[in-house]
């Protein structure tokens, strides 16, 4: 058996600075025709010239590939209409984070959501730039999502024509919410498709099933699950594959974060085929994105064939999520 996909999409991942761009890029960049880049790095990614800079660096270690880096800008409360006006065609989306919620959002935004904020927000309406969200409080973490809700749909009802993207949703509640309000829209992650928090600390702790949202209950999968597998034209695929090295995760202190962006699509084709749904992939992993983000990526064409492929252990230094297993499906052809 196999499947055509074309031109992927991940449309919120990490890829990280420096050497690390080594491991990261091609990783994406082999398979996927595009990918959301994320600006959590230190510093953030706040002015142009730090966005075309690092969206330069992305290109040398693509190697050729076709792949298109989306690239973001970190939400600060200081931007002007001017300096929103002149960076737009340099960007996809402005990522807003709430600051401490996750790795690298020290200096995101505080709750609840002022004035200040509010005003750049209007922005970027007014511009018809999309608004990515990390929606998480900073209280207890499993309520830290459903907590934003009320936030999510205040600012969607606030500013109607403002695209608003609930990153890597993990909740019934946001999977509800997306239903209600006409401009909101979702990503869902790979690892919450296939994880709960007992596989993060239900028996041992298994740091490398860490990650921020945390993974939620069996009910909350289920409600992804659905979103996903339907390709619900509202939702889009964004691995948030965010990788550390292994001491930074085995650690006292362990980073949240799960790297699995080289096997995203083997994954995602056992996923699919697994409940009936093969059909649906290429939606979910691409034509819904297309759509909502308005973009036209690159060609690519992608084979995969039903044909056992094992995750390898470690890649150059991380531990990739479910290293060792194997897969039902691998990559045939890329072309
Ligand atoms: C991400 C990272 O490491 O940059 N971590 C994570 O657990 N997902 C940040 C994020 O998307 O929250
Ligand atoms: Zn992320």
């Amino acid at each position: 058996m196999e499947i055509k996909l074309n031109s992927p999409l991940d449309m919120h991942l990490h890829l990280r600075d420096g050497e690390m761009l080594g491991l990261t890029v091609p990783s994406s960049s082999k398979t996927f025709s595009g990918a959301l880049v994320m600006p959590n790095l230190t510093p953030p990614l706040t002015s142009a010239s730090s966005v075309l800079e690092y969206s330069g660096r992305i290109k040398e270690h693509s190697s050729g590939d076709v792949f298109t880096p989306y690239m973001t800008l970190f939400f600060k409360n200081s931007y002007t209409r001017e300096f929103l006006h002149d960076i737009k065609d340099k960007i996809l989306a402005v990522k807003l984070y709430t600051a401490g919620a996750t790795t690298n959002s020290e200096d995101g935004i505080s709750l609840p959501i002022g004035d200040d904020t509010l005003e750049v927000i209007g922005m970027l309406e007014e511009l018809g730039i999309p608004l990515s969200v990390h929606g998480e409080t900073t209280g207890f973490v499993l309520e830290r999502e459903t907590e934003f809700a009320a936030a999510y749909d205040e600012l969607a009802s606030s500013f109607p024509k403002l695209k608003i993207v609930m990153e890597h949703i993990t909740t019934t509640t946001l999977a509800e919410l997306l239903g209600r309000r006409e401009n909101l829209f979702a990503t869902i992650t790979l690892h919450h498709l296939l994880i709960t928090l007992d596989d993060v600390i239900g028996g041992a702790l298994s740091p490398h099933n860490f990650c921020k949202p945390v993974a939620k209950s069996p009910r909350d999968r289920e409600a992804l699950r659905h979103l996903a597998l339907s390709a619900h034209p509202k939702v889009m695929f964004g691995s948030d594959s965010a990788p550390h090295p292994r001491d930074k995760k085995e650690s006292c202190c362990g980073a949240a974060g799960i790297f699995h962006a080289p096997f995203a699509l083997q994954l995602l084709a056992t996923i699919f085929e697994g409940a009936g749904k093969l059909e649906n992939l290429q939606g979910f992993v691409s034509d819904n994105a297309r759509a909502i983000y308005d973009i036209d990526p690159p060609p690519k064409t992608v084979v995969l064939e039903k044909k056992p492929f094992t995750i390898p252990k470690t890649c150059g230094g991380v531990v990739p999520f479910l290293g060792g297993s194997t897969l039902e499906w691998s990559i045939k052809e890329v072309s």
